[in-house]
């Protein structure tokens, strides 16, 4: 959940180190850090707090203003708390190892251990790796040979990014289980990274490391290792545009994002739509769609297309659950869902499926990442690079992909009624970003401490997702329940103290949906309802209304989730929190 960056050319470092770490400070932001080489010495720079902290400690003290070689961490603490001696990069005794991390050291504790004779600064699992290297150099190796000895002496997952003095014209860079690409940047150099988002304002030239590779990256060659032997590795080109990854006039990138719901629908749909008769799912007997977060409610939703759509039986578990259930996967279909198609748990359990004879289709937005290189189907979900922490857009795609996936798995034609229905969807969302009373709600909901979503069927799914975006980024209590469990135990709790959102689109269940409402209101329960244009009338007048536009009951988690995104962002705005960077959130969750 570390985002790491190194550079390595003919120009300035600083350039291109500084702005990458900004553009990866969505993966972790509680300190950062920066090393270079300059005039043979290993220098290292390291603040607590967000990147601007960084800077501004760079233009306070002395450090070196060009290098043509350096590296950046922007850490999201796992193993001592966040504190400028913590914050990575982390050296050797002697000073001229430096190394940056992202994933767990599992044997840290042992490898101390074995290393008492060295002496220690951080509480970081980190901080051993310079001191492996640096006990290996001593034994008189060289420094890939000492890395690649290092390497072979620790356990767990790991992107691993070294400088030294002692070779100062080469990065050396390791993975295993934890993200890492090699960035070409024509007639100027390499830049390595935890991800590609970060990437597409230097290059669109990328090759992203598999596990257990090494790359060995000089001024002016890349080399790819295997157990050791050379392995040689063709780039992959990155379609998105440098704009996508910018603000664009918006406040939040979360607000942007939101905005670009309409075309972001249509692009995903086009997209598949475009290659649909190549896309030939894997054979089953059993589907299985598994995920982690606003990725994994997408599959709800999804769950429920195949049962209505396509008529299959469909299971769906949490991928951090998955993989410790005995479940026989022999020919099994897994629908493995992930925005950054990073995230450790989704990786882990699809691994596990596959080892045990499952096929897997990956939804996945960033083409290139560990997910879209493992699956044996991919659909892309073409959101665009998504920046805030806070899902949503990519939710939106996701939805359109299972949709589609769903009449493919039906074997229906592209010509469907649904896929009229679809095309209809980007146009209602607009028509509902363009006009709504959202914003004005912010103020009342931030007076709450805790609350309720509600929804039954399609809609349970929606109202999870609405629960997991205020929690997020307003800190608000949430918890999400099918409206008909409420008398079960929940309707406990309901007060003029406790926010109630029910998602109830006019739908087939609406009339047992509104029972639950009848039920709060009883209960002086304050209530906000998502509720289908022209039937607000049927609310009683103390339920405050969010009208959105009318579609075909299966299609309705694409108009009743925007609401529940905006109510979110506003109230987090309204209380002056870091929407795009709420705390302890990462982006890419890279570790289990
Ligand atoms: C919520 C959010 C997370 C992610 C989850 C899975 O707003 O962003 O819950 O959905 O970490 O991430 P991906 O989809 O990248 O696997």
């Amino acid at each position: 959940m570390c985002g790491i960056v190194g550079f390595i050319g003919k120009s300035n470092a600083l350039h291109f180190v500084i702005p990458a770490l900004y553009r990866l400070e969505y993966r972790g932001y509680d300190s950062a850090g920066i090393s270079v080489i300059h005039n043979g010495r290993v220098f290292v720079a390291k603040k607590k707090g967000k990147i601007s902290a960084l800077t501004t400690y760079l233009s306070e003290v002395n450090f070196p203003s060009y290098a043509n070689l350096g590296i950046g961490h922007t850490r999201w603490a796992t193993h001592g708390e966040p504190s400028d001696y913590n914050a990575h990069p982390h050296t050797d005794s002697t000073g001229e190892i430096s190394v940056i991390h992202n994933g767990i050291i599992e044997n840290f504790l042992q490898i101390k251990n074995q290393l008492k004779h060295h002496s220690f600064v951080s509480e970081t699992d980190t901080e051993v790796i310079p001191h492996l290297i640096e006990e290996e150099m001593k034994k008189g190796k060289d420094p890939e040979t000492a890395f690649l000895d290092a390497l072979e002496k620790i356990e767990g997952s790991y992107a691993i990014v070294m400088i030294t003095s002692k070779d100062p014209n080469k990065i050396f860079c390791a993975r295993k289980r934890s993200p890492l690409v090699v960035g070409i940047i024509d007639g100027v150099g390499y830049i390595v990274s935890s991800d590609i988002p970060s990437l597409v304002t230097f290059t669109k030239k990328v090759i992203p490391l598999d596990d257990d590779e090494v790359a060995i990256v000089s001024f002016d060659d890349v080399k790819f290792l295997k157990n050791r032997q050379r392995i040689y590795k063709q780039p992959i080109e990155i379609k998105w545009d440098i704009q996508e990854a910018e603000k664009g006039g918006y406040r939040h990138f979360m607000l942007k994002e939101i905005m670009e719901q309409p075309h972001v629908v249509e692009d995903t749909m086009h997209e598949i739509l475009s290659v649909w008769d190549e896309i030939v799912v894997p054979k089953y007997s059993k589907i299985l769609i598994t995920a982690c977060g606003t990725s994994f409610h997408a599959g709800a939703v999804g769950r429920i297309w195949f049962e209505s759509i396509a008529r299959k039986e469909v299971d769906i578990e949490y991928a951090s659950e998955l993989r410790y259930k005995d479940k026989d996967f022999q020919d099994s279909l897994i629908i493995s869902i992930s925005q950054s198609g990073e995230t450790a748990d989704t990786l882990e359990a699809v691994r596990i499926a596959k080892e045990k004879g499952a096929k897997v289709v990956g939804l996945v937005n960033v083409l290139g990442s560990s997910l879209s290189r493992e699956a044996d189907l991919v659909i892309h979900t073409n959101a665009g690079p998504e920046i805030g922490v806070a899902a949503t857009k990519t939710f939106s795609a996701q939805l359109t992909a299972l949709l589609l996936l769903a009449l493919k798995l039906a074997g229906f034609q592209k010509s469907h009624k649904i896929v009229d229905e679809l095309r209809r969807i980007p146009e209602k969302i607009d028509r509902f970003l363009s006009k709504n009373n959202v914003q004005d709600l912010a103020e009342e909901v931030a007076t709450f401490k805790n609350a309720l979503y509600l929804g039954r069927w399609i809609s349970y799914p929606v109202a999870e997702e609405g629960a997991l975006k205020l929690k997020e980024i307003s800190y608000i209590h949430a918890e999400a329940y099918p409206s008909g469990e409420m008398k079960h135990g929940p309707i406990a709790l309901i007060s003029q103290d406790m926010l109630s959102v029910f998602v109830m689109p006019y739908d087939r269940i609406f009339k047992k949906t509104f029972s639950n409402l009848q039920e709060v209101i009883a209960r002086k329960g304050k209530v906000i309802s998502v509720i289908t244009q022209g039937y607000e009338n049927l609310l009683p007048a103390e339920v405050i209304k969010i009208s959105i536009p009318q579609t075909d009951d299966l299609l309705s988690p694409f108009v009743s989730v925007i609401p529940l995104q905006l109510l979110s962002y506003h109230t987090a705005v309204y209380l002056g929190h870091d929407v795009d960077q709420p705390r302890n959130l990462a982006k890419s969750v890279t570790v289990e």
